[in-house]
């Protein structure tokens, strides 16, 4: 599976441009600010419905413009396939699939499965448990249908119950009600909980595996996956309504969940080095893509955002040399500094397109 043609009309920077892309390597360059992240974003909304940066639909349409386009092509099992997204301000966005519109856009999800890099990976360490949820949700997400919409209805059943709590105002909402909320989140709860249990189970091997790889050293790492689910969630529910009568909201639940990241015991946030870090947030990248190459049986899309920046040398030759080993398919990378990347790709096997981007518009160079 890859991207052969994309064509944006009013997206983010781009008034019209038109690209071609190579099935293996493509490195986008260009100056600061010109558009590159721009350019892989809308690869990433193709796969994913929606921006990796900007998830207020509005602020990605052109300034001065009401409405956006991304027009692609596609090679997925040896044929091609037109995927385009557009987005008029005001109205719902829309994903076709070969001219045919989907009744619920989260069904395209999984479709073209892609793994993103960028340089604030790291905030996943540094940041809270919601950020840690949202990566391993996007992962099952993509390799599970069935994953996406229990987790879809049970956040729409969460914002509901909650809102019967607001709207009570401090006092017992009405009981059958507020039962009509409370056992779907039990029961999705539940499952959404055992699904993120087995998986990280085998995550978790992959995981290790990339760390060994990538890191000089021999620390231990692991993930812990802390969950209401664990525990009997009808009588967690049970003991926890006045508080949640008191405050308003649902306090029980697998929407807490939280997944610790530790490193020879302790929390790799707290006593985890920089290169420590780095090298456990692009083991969990690695991970990502194995899992989901496994799951969806082809290789993921790998969008490399400025990474070259931000990693030493040796981190990116085996981020590459770990990559080509496991069958990699399609991958942008885009850097400021054209030479770096010819000089750190010079020995990929793979062969490599250039692409510069420059007044709004992107051309192929030598
Ligand atoms: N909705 C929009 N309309 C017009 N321009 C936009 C819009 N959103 C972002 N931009 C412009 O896009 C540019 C940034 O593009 P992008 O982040 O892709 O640059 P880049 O090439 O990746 O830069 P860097 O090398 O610094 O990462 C900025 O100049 C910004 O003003
Ligand atoms: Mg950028």
């Amino acid at each position: 599976m890859h991207i052969r043609k994309l064509r944006l009309f009013d997206f983010k920077n781009y008034h019209e441009v038109n690209v071609v892309f190579s099935p293996y390597i493509n490195c986008i360059t260009g100056l600061n600010g010109s558009g590159k992240t721009n350019l892989i974003d809308a690869i990433h909304y193709l796969a994913l419905t929606k921006s990796a940066f900007n998830t207020i639909e509005k602020e990605n349409i052109r300034h001065g413009s009401q409405a956006f386009l991304i027009q692609s092509e596609w090679e997925i099992g040896g044929s091609a396939h037109q995927v385009v997204c557009s987005y008029q301000a005001g109205l719902p966005k829309t994903i076709r699939y070969d001219g045919k519109d989907y009744e619920k856009i989260s069904e395209h999800i999984g479709r073209l499965p892609l793994v993103l890099v960028t340089p604030y990976d790291t905030d996943l360490i540094r940041g809270g448990s919601d950020g840690r949820r949202r990566f391993f949700d996007g992962i099952l997400c993509q390799a599970n249908e069935s994953y996406l919409r229990d987790l879809i209805r049970y956040n729409h059943i969460l914002r509901q119950r909650n809102a019967l709590l607001k709207q009570s105002g401090g006092y017992a909402p009405d009981a059958d009600l507020l039962k009509s909320y409370t056992d779907p989140l039990i029961l999705l709860g539940r499952s959404i909980y055992e699904e993120r249990r087995d998986f990280l189970e085998s995550f978790l091997t992959e995981f290790r595996n990339y760390y060994e790889l990538i890191s000089e050293n021999s620390e231990q790492v692991d993930i812990r996956y802390k969950s209401d689910g664990a525990e009997d969630l009808q009588s967690l529910f049970e003991q926890s309504l006045r508080k949640d009568i008191a405050l308003e909201r649902t306090t029980t639940g697998i929407h807490r969940d939280d997944f610790r990241f530790v490193m020879d015991g302790h929390a790799i946030r707290k006593y985890g080095s920089q290169g420590q870090q780095k090298s456990f947030v692009l083991a969990l990248k690695l991970a990502q893509f194995a899992y989901l190459s496994e799951a969806r049986e082809t290789p993921p899309i790998i969008l490399l955002d400025d990474i070259f920046d931000k990693l030493d040398r040796q981190r990116i030759l085996q981020l590459m040399h770990i990559l080509q080993g496991k069958g990699m398919g399609q991958v942008f990378i885009t850097d400021a500094r054209e030479e770096r990347t010819r000089e750190l790709l010079a020995e990929t096997e793979f062969p490599l397109t250039f692409y510069k981007v420059e007044n709004e518009s992107i051309h192929e160079i030598k």
